[in-house]
């Protein structure tokens, strides 16, 4: 069976775990630095293997020579934003959570690919990147699925429509400068911008926008969890199962779309190999500006962290 290795057993870690370790489709092991956590999460998890009728394992960890020969490495440890933060204060801190972890990973996993969910998610990739020595392509962010989802929903509620329904893309950074272009948004195969005025898809996308800040200051203590655990899940299981579905992820361009040594979120095909390609679509000069100016904001974070 496939293996999997969570870094990080908190909220997404540990939701992200239990959400994988149901679909039975990979061993799922939990490693956080906190002792007890990880081990104290995965046995409660293992204890419903029967009531579920699982047949794969998970187990928890301090130590990574437990995590040797994983398939598929997901990082989530790091601190997570509070109330009145935007996810780009957390990058001095999660530099260097990210960069030793993986280390440690990649040192036992030298064939793992790793998706990256820590924030400032599309900076802490790219760091991810430089850390292992990988090939870009077998590093990935978690970015533009949540995004897409947090805006199908807001779509779905306006018009009344099932969710499923819906076709949401929301590409560039994990953060204020997420890209949405309404035309490419659909219900059915109908763009959204024929069946909304301006206005209303001004304030869906604005809405987006401030999601995760939305569910932070409900939660006050931490932030989301139950959607970007589902996020990356649908992530590694496109990997797992070599699915090839084009994502919006947070991936390394190499002059796609123009942009050079940077990690954005852009549509990108998943499968075995990690990133199997990034789709181009055509853009209008302005939808190409917004794109540059967003990946042009995570640049100036990398550069200004020493990673570049
Ligand atoms: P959390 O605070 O619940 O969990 C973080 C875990 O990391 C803790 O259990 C902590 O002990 C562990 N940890 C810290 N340093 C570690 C180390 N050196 N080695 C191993 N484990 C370590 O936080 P939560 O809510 O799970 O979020 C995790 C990260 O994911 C945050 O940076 C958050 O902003 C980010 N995030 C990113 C999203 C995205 O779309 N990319 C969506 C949601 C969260
Ligand atoms: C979110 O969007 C905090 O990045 C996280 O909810």
């Amino acid at each position: 069976m496939a293996k999997v290795s969570i870094i990080g057993a908190g909220n997404v870690g540990a939701t992200a775990a239990q959400r994988l370790v149901e679909k039975n489709l990979c061993d799922v092991v939990l490693l956080d630095i906190v002792e007890g956590l990880p081990q104290g999460k995965a046995l409660d998890m293992a204890h419903s293997a029967h009531v579920l009728g699982l047949t794969n394992r998970i187990i928890g960890t301090n130590d990574y020579t437990d995590t040797a020969g994983s398939d598929i490495v997901i990082i989530t440890s790091g601190a997570a934003r509070k109330p009145g933060m935007t996810r780009d204060q957390l990058v001095e801190i999660n530099a260097g959570i990210v960069g030793d972890v993986v280390k440690k990973a990649v040192a036992v996993s030298d064939s793992a690919i790793l998706l990256v969910v820590t924030n400032p998610v599309d900076v802490m990739t790219y760091l991810a990147i430089k850390k292992s020595g990988f090939a870009p392509k077998r590093v990935i962010g978690l970015s533009g699925i949540l995004d897409s989802s947090r805006l199908a929903y807001l779509i779905a509620s306006e018009l009344n429509v099932p969710v499923t329904d819906v076709t949401a893309y929301v590409w560039g950074e994990h953060g204020q400068q997420m890209v949405v272009i309404p035309r490419l948004n659909t219900v059915r195969g109908v763009s959204i911008t024929k069946m909304l005025p301006d206005d209303v898809i001004s304030a869906l996308v604005k809405r987006t926008i401030g999601s995760g800040a939305e569910v932070v200051n409900l939660l006050k203590t931490s932030s989301a969890y139950y959607a970007p655990s589902a996020a990356v899940v649908r992530m590694a299981e496109a990997v797992l199962t070599d699915s090839q579905e084009v994502l919006p992820c947070a991936v390394y361009l190499d002059g796609e779309y123009g942009l050079n040594d940077v990690v954005c979120g852009v549509p990108a095909k998943l499968g075995k190999g990690g990133l199997e390609g990034i789709v181009e679509l055509e853009l209008t000069p302005d939808e190409n500006k917004q794109l540059a100016d967003s990946a042009g904001s995570i640049k100036r974070m990398i550069v200004d962290a020493g990673m570049a």
